[in-house]
């Protein structure tokens, strides 16, 4: 029998320095987490989660230590990993590994081998929860360790790409636990994707390149919650936005708020910054590649690795180089470089200097994560297998503690009000 996978604390030259490191920054976090803060409180008392095993693969950094930590201090054991290579904070996973309630076998830059024996390492924990970002837990279980389905109460799904592969698996009926869709609840998605993605994929190209937007072309792929963001930041700051869409509504969307909106292989000819954010494989290829300029910076927001064909891009490479750290110069026949940010890995989170989204919006979903979790605990057995919405009493309950801690007062409606929202027989 092989050796299990250990622990990121055995990965490291000096775990004691880096514990003190990724508790630094989880307590800075934590200061400007006022949901998980009023969550700790709560589940500290109440214990919700004695007994359970959360399995979880998701990006180890900062914020989502604060969730991490505050599932185990509701009574939970956890066993973590990542759910990119890139994205893991190896201080920070660390400080979560020593809590004594709390295994993590994420590592910064693991090779995919690893990357999956940490994902068994997890599971051999028998989780009766997971939490994921991208589905690869689910999958996994489904896969190699059906017989642990039976003690599964139920998962939690983060981002857009995670619930696309959920309801497909879904709908060809193999999926045999009951899964949120956190990533699409409001208190999600209308914050984390919008303002997180916008804000932190910007900030992290910016800060990788040392680079301005002002008077660029900025060409963002995909307009949904994520490239509209994009779009907005980029706008803010200056740039011209170029907008790529398949989808005739969000094209006209788009195009309606003002941007230029073109075919990737118009846009190609005229971007100086590329960003993509579809969920989608094969959005800049080849024949994209041959029209661009030379300097262009090209990066994914994206959760997996395949929008930008990197492939094809090397192919047609006569030479590769590191040109900053976290940017990769492709060199064509011809003499033009075309930029690749973070190995073309969603770059807000895999780019060498990333932090992933601002504090603020990620306090939101994690809150969102953690009373879900706490459904599943408490209801578990009320939902069937399959993917369902978040319930509204949920995300309602994440807003109004954001709300007070902001100490933003807003309106309730009179008993008449309900009434009449209520009816169908009032009219003129
Ligand atoms: P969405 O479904 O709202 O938007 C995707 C858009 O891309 C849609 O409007 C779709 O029509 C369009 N699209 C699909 N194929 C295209 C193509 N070939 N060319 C142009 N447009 C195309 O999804 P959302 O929430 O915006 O998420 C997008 C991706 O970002 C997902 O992979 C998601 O998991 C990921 N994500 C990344 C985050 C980050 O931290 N970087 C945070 C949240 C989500």
């Amino acid at each position: 029998m092989s050796e299990p996978y250990p622990p990121v604390t055995e990965h490291l030259d000096d775990p004691e320095s880096a514990v003190e490191e990724g508790r630094r920054k989880m307590d800075w976090a934590l200061q400007h987490m006022p949901i998980l803060s009023e969550l700790r409180e709560e589940f500290a008392e109440s214990q919700p989660f004695a007994g359970e095993v959360v399995g979880m693969a998701m990006h180890v950094e900062a914020k989502t230590a604060n969730l991490v930590e505050l599932l185990a201090l509701g009574g939970a054991e956890v066993a973590i990993t990542g759910c990119n290579p890139l994205s893991t904070h190896n201080d920070v996973s660390a400080a979560l590994d020593a809590n004594d309630a709390i295994t993590s076998y994420a590592v910064h830059d693991v090779d995919d081998e690893g990357y999956y024996a940490a994902i068994e390492a997890v599971i051999d924990h028998e989780p009766t929860v997971t939490v994921d970002d991208g589905m690869d837990m689910v999958a996994a279980i489904h896969e190699d360790h059906p017989e642990l389905i039976d003690s599964i109460v139920g998962g939690c799904e983060e981002t857009t790409t995670g619930v696309h592969r959920l309801r497909a698996m879904d709908a060809d009926g193999a999926l045999d636990y009951p899964v949120f869709a956190v990533n699409d609840t409001p208190m999600k998605r209308l914050f984390d994707n919008v303002h997180g993605t916008g804000e932190a994929s910007l900030a992290t190209i910016a800060m990788t390149t040392n680079l301005s937007f002002a008077g660029k072309d900025v060409v963002v792929a995909g307009y949904g919650y994520c490239g509209q963001g994009v779009a907005k930041k980029a706008a803010g700051q200056n740039a011209n936005v170029i907008v790529t869409e398949v989808e005739p509504r969000k094209a006209l969307e788009a195009h309606m708020e003002g941007y230029d909106v073109m075919p990737m292989r118009e846009a190609a000819e005229v971007g100086d910054v590329f960003i993509t954010t579809t969920g989608n494989r094969d959005v800049i290829t080849r024949e994209h590649f041959e029209l661009m300029n030379d300097g262009v910076l090209l990066a994914n927001a994206g959760h997996f690795d395949v929008e930008i064909n990197l492939e094809q891009l090397d192919a047609m490479a006569a030479d590769r180089y590191e040109a900053r750290d976290g940017v990769e110069a492709y060199e064509l026949d011809d003499g033009r470089r075309l930029n690749v940010l973070a190995e073309g890995r969603l770059v807000n989170l895999a780019a060498p200097i990333a932090l992933g989204h601002p504090v603020e919006v990620m306090d939101q979903s994690f809150g969102v994560q953690a009373v879900c979790v706490r459904e599943l605990v408490e209801n578990g057995e009320t939902y069937d297998a399959g993917v369902h919405d978040v319930p509204d009493r949920l995300d309602r309950e994440v807003a109004e503690i954001k709300l007070a801690a902001d100490g933003v007062e807003y309106d309730a409606l009179s008993d008449e009000q309900r009434e009449y929202m209520g009816s169908w027989q009032h009219g003129t």
